[in-house]
C-alpha cells in the first residue's frame, strides 16, 4: 500500500479551512432551522467524516441516519445513476426537516435518485449539503442549498472521500496524480 506522499499532487483544501468552513455551515443551518428539530441523513461512506464535524457545529436539536446506495454497473470512478438501495434508514420522515449531506456531488445522479425516493416518503422539508461541488461535471440538475467549496474537475480524496476504499481517514482534500498512483494488484475492491 503506497504512502498518500507519493501520489499527492497537491493539497486542494488543509484541514483548517475545512473545520472552519465546516463551521460556518453549521452556523448557517442553526439559524436557518432555528431551534426546530432536524433529521441528518448521510449516504455512506464517504460524507461519514463531514457529518460527525457538521453536527457538532449545529445548535438546533439534531437526529441523525444512515443510508447506503450502489450503483447498477457503475465503473469504479463514476457512479450511473440508477441507485439501489443495500441499507435503508431506521426512522420515519414524514413531518420532519431533513438535510441529505454528502461529501461530493458530481453528476449528480445518485442525489436525484436518492431525492426522487425520499420525497416520497413526505417529510416537511427536505434539501442537501455537500462538502464538495464539482459541478463541471453535473449531469443531472440538482438543488444544492449548502455548499462547503466549489472545485475544479480534479480526482480528489482524504477526509471521508477514498481512492479504491482507502486514505478516507486524511485530515485534508488531497487531489491525486494519477500517474503515481498505483492501486495493489491484490486488493479486494468494496463495491
Ligand atoms: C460518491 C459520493 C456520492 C457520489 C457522487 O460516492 O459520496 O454519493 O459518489 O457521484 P455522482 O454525483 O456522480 O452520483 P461513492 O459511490 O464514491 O461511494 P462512497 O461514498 O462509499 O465512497
Amino acid at each position: 500500500m503506497q504512502d498518500y506522499k507519493e501520489f499527492l499532487s497537491e493539497v486542494l483544501i488543509p484541514p483548517d479551512v475545512l473545520q472552519a468552513r465546516i463551521k460556518e455551515l453549521g452556523a448557517q443551518i442553526s439559524q436557518d432551522f432555528a431551534g426546530s428539530p432536524i433529521l441528518l441523513i448521510c449516504i455512506l461512506r464517504g460524507g461519514v467524516m463531514f457529518l460527525t464535524d457538521l453536527i457538532r457545529s449545529i445548535s438546533t436539536p439534531v437526529a441523525i441516519d444512515f443510508m447506503a446506495v450502489s450503483s447498477y454497473g457503475a465503473g469504479r470512478r463514476e457512479s450511473s445513476g440508477e441507485v439501489r438501495i443495500t441499507l435503508d434508514l431506521n426512522t420515519s420522515l414524514t413531518g420532519r426537516h431533513v438535510i441529505l449531506v454528502e461529501d461530493i456531488i458530481d453528476s449528480g445522479r445518485t442525489l436525484y435518485s436518492v431525492m426522487e425516493l425520499l420525497h416520497t416518503r413526505k417529510p416537511k422539508s427536505i434539501c442537501v449539503c455537500t462538502l464538495l461541488d464539482k459541478s463541471e461535471r453535473r449531469e443531472v440538475d440538482v438543488p444544492l442549498r449548502y455548499v462547503g467549496f466549489s472545485i475544479p474537475n480534479k480526482f480528489v480524496f482524504g477526509y471521508g472521500l477514498d481512492l479504491d476504499e482507502y486514505y478516507r481517514n486524511l485530515p485534508f482534500i488531497g487531489v491525486v496524480d494519477l500517474e503515481r498512483y498505483h492501486p495493489d494488484s491484490g486488493a479486494e475492491y468494496a463495491s
